[in-house]
């Protein structure tokens, strides 16, 4: 079983390592890697999403 790393950034995104595959709400693959380190927005502000774009810092999101 392949293991995946999901570790919540002080005031940011979602830091998730692995090997994975992102899908949209439509089933459409947004990316796909081996072994890679994703930043997945978990403030609702990128424009990317999912993908942080660095909008949390402008936006002064907080949390643990
Ligand atoms: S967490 Fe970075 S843009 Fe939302």
């Amino acid at each position: 079983m392949e293991k995946i790393r999901v570790q919540c950034v002080k005031n940011g995104p979602y830091e998730v390592q692995g090997t994975l595959t992102i899908v949209d709400a439509n089933g459409k693959i947004v990316s796909s890697s081996e072994s890679t380190t994703y930043y997945l927005c978990r403030c609702g502000g990128s424009g990317t999403k999912p993908m942080c774009d660095g909008t949390h810092g402008r936006i002064r999101f907080q949390s643990e």
